[in-house]
């Protein structure tokens, strides 16, 4: 059984909790309980690391200072085992981020662990030049999963370079370069794809990806427009709308700004527009049911390709469908996919037709060293193996809907929780100074709360352009029990904030 440390802090709590008190708001004695953490039968080993503080000396001497990492004094974890995280002192944490949304199946799956432990035993690496079974197992399984004509595979390293690679594939099949992608969109971070990223946070000051063009967001909860049924989701915004069944009147005016951006600030005959199904890194928008689908119509009208980005959605995630496009009732012409598809190994994949990838390599002759080698293959075909094998699609379905839910009635009893959203086990809690005004919650509240959630044991994730969502998608093995812990936890930080608040203490 593993062990749970407590800090001095927590223990107060603890014996708070065993006094039974609790908060309400306007008492004088306020106290809350700790939530009691689920069972977990994994037993992490004694973590052999240096010590902490030179741990922390090489990370600001030596390392790239790019990446800030997350809490006041940053976790360093040693082990993980499913949906758990075990930090160096032996602290486990129920982990609701998942490495950014990359363990899919769960920390080192004995599946895909025991699949890669053999491979690696056998052989690590041939090169494209070679034939390898594994690899080609794989791709008749991958390729099982996505409709006709998507069916040639290009494989590559990281979720960048797929897109990269759609990118060149958009241009030189439509023989067009303006490529159009949505405001807040993250689809990665090499000098090509800085184009399509609309974070500002993430733009470079150096002349980068052109031809590309932001258009707005259709962002049902802090755009101009939104309603009361706009998305695919169990929990609807707090906006009223008058919209009746099929008619959707956010939608329609999002779409007008759509023509407007291909009216303005592209040419006649456009390349192509990327999204992704649910926004992730933007703080899991999700868009009017509808959009992409007319997107998708004047993009072709103008002869664009069209791009989903299923580097977040994709892998069942979503619950409803393997793809988070199949949820949109679209078919792209590329798709590209990363992170979940290897449950954290590093691998990446632009599938297409064979029309557009005939097409293009008749122009770019690409090649990539490690792409598609042995251990792509055999832990790719383990993770979907996984996926099948422990209904973990099913279970983002049944479990993310039963937590979406559940974090709705914290909207509905916290002022600060502005939105709840999501499909499946992709979801997203955006904070707000008040549901009136909408304005994000102020960086310093956002990190009290995150930080103490952490020390309550649940690892959130961050997103939005103001870092005011708390982003939710762990590994997809996460079970009702486990969500019922991680959303008192959230309640309890919430209490918490709220007297602080209420008290001038913040
Ligand atoms: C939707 C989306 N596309 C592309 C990327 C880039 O992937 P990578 O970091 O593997 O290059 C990311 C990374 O977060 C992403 O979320």
């Amino acid at each position: 059984m593993a062990f749970l440390k407590v800090s001095s802090l927590q223990m107060s709590k603890r014996c708070l909790l065993q006094c039974g008190a609790f908060w309400k708001p306007g008492s004088k004695l306020s106290f809350h309980t700790s939530p009691k953490m689920p069972p977990c039968d994994f037993t992490p080993e004694k973590c052999e690391s240096q010590p902490y503080d030179h741990i922390l000396k090489i990370r600001k001497q030596n390392f790239s200072p790019l990446v800030s990492t997350y809490f006041q004094k940053p976790l360093l974890l040693h082990q993980g085992y499913m949906q758990w995280l075990f930090d160096h002192e032996g602290r486990r944490y129920l982990d609701l981020f998942s490495g950014i949304v990359t363990i899919s199946v769960g920390h080192c799956h004995p599946k895909v662990t025991t699949a890669a432990q053999k491979q690696l035993g056998r052989l690590w690496h041939t090169s494209p030049a070679f034939l390898h079974p594994a690899v080609h197992e794989y791709v008749e399984k991958l390729t099982a999963l996505l409709p006709e004509p998507l069916k040639v595979i290009f494989f590559m390293n990281s979720g960048s370079e797929a897109n990269d690679m759609a990118m060149l594939m958009a241009r030189s099949y439509s023989q067009n370069v303006d490529i159009i992608s949505l405001r807040g969109a993250y689809h990665g971070s090499s000098p090509y794809t800085f184009g399509l990223t609309n974070v500002g946070a993430f733009k470079p000051r150096i002349p980068s990806g052109s031809s590309c063009q932001a258009t707005m967001c259709p962002d049902v909860f802090r755009g101009p427009w939104g309603g009361s049924q706009c998305r695919d989701s169990p929990v609807q915004t707090i906006r009223k709308c008058d919209c009746t069944s099929g008619c959707c009147k956010a939608n329609s005016q999002y779409v007008e700004e759509f023509k407007n951006t291909l009216h303005t600030v592209v040419a006649r005959e456009i390349a192509g527009f990327f999204a992704e199904p649910i926004q992730g890194v933007n703080g899991v928008v999700q868009y009017p049911k509808g959009f992409l689908k007319e997107a998708f119509q004047l993009v072709r009208e103008r002869g664009g390709v069209c791009i989903a980005d299923e580097v977040q959605t994709g892998f069942g995630r979503l619950g409803t469908h393997f793809w988070g496009f199949q949820s949109h009732g679209i078919l792209p012409d590329i798709v590209t996919m990363a992170k979940g598809m290897g449950n954290g190994f590093p691998m990446s994949a632009v599938v297409t037709t064979p029309e557009i990838a005939n097409s293009f390599i008749k122009k770019v002759n690409h090649f990539s060293t490690f792409a598609g080698n042995p251990m792509v293959g055999v832990i790719g075909s383990a993770v979907l193996d996984a996926i099948k094998e422990d209904g973990l699609q099913e279970n983002s379905q049944e479990t993310g809907s039963y937590m979406l839910l559940k974090l709705a009635n914290l909207r509905d009893e916290f002022e600060i929780v502005g939105d709840v959203r999501g499909k499946g086990l992709m979801i997203g809690i955006e904070m707000v100074q008040d549901q009136e005004s909408r304005q994000p919650l102020p960086h310093k509240e956002m990190n009290l709360i995150h930080e103490d959630c952490k020390d309550m044991g649940i690892i959130l994730g961050r997103g939005g352009l103001f870092s005011q969502t708390f982003r939710i998608a762990p590994p997809m093995c996460i079970t009702k029990q486990e969500v019922d812990f991680a959303v008192e936890v959230l309640h309890s930080a919430l209490s918490r904030h709220m007297e602080k608040r209420s008290k001038g203490k913040l």
